[in-house]
């Protein structure tokens, strides 16, 4: 069975759109594990509730990068794992674990990229005036949300005030996040060329 771990930070309300997605059977797979840097991240308890093994790693407790990520390897080992979902994961990736993942390691992000990668996405939406916005998920390689695009979802900026456009934003992404990785359980959607 395809099997697949979600890295969060935080609310995790993508989280629980691809829970509810697997409970429904729009996913055909199941979420082995989900992990988060940060043990108060509400996510943890969404997947608590549905029965999902947790892993907390903390970044403040190694002094680098690398070692961050040789903690979430070794944490990972005893699943199976198809692919890792970074659902505001936030915390820039290293190839330590890019690299064993490569083509197996996607992100959502809440802009139209190659525009706006980074934070602030949507205030920089509203304060450049764009009359589009959206999401996109990509598979992650060392560039700073560069990656090969496997989806976007656009909408029509029709306000300015940064709720109304953010609300949205999760709207689109919890639509787009769990066919987005169907996708890929069905064997749809490779990575072509990634760097590590
Ligand atoms: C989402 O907007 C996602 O695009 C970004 O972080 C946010 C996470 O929201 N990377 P949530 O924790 O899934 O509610």
């Amino acid at each position: 069975m395809f099997s697949f771990a979600v890295f969060i930070s935080g609310n995790g309300s993508n989280l629980q759109a691809i829970i509810n997605a697997t409970n429904n059977g729009q996913i055909d797979g199941k979420i082995c594990c989900v992990l988060s840097n940060k043990e108060e991240a509400f996510g943890l308890v969404r997947a608590k509730e549905a029965n999902i093994p947790t892993i907390v790693i903390k970044h403040q407790n190694f002094e680098t990068r690398e070692k961050f990520e040789n903690a979430i390897l070794k944490s990972l080992k005893s699943f199976q794992i198809d692919l890792i979902v970074l659902a505001g994961f936030m915390r820039i990736l290293s190839p330590v674990l890019i690299k064993p993942y490569l083509g197996k390691l996607m992100n959502i992000h809440p802009s139209l990229l190659p525009k706006y990668p980074g934070l602030n996405t949507h205030q920089k939406v509203i304060d450049n005036q764009d009359n589009q916005h959206g999401v996109t998920i990509h598979f992650v390689d060392e560039t700073l949300d560069g990656g090969q695009i496997c989806a976007q979802s656009i909408i029509k900026v029709e306000s300015n005030d940064i709720n109304i456009l953010e609300n949205k934003i999760h709207e689109l992404e919890h639509e787009l996040y769990p066919k987005v990785i169907q996708r890929f359980a069905e064997g749809e959607l490779k990575l072509i060329k990634g760097k590590q």
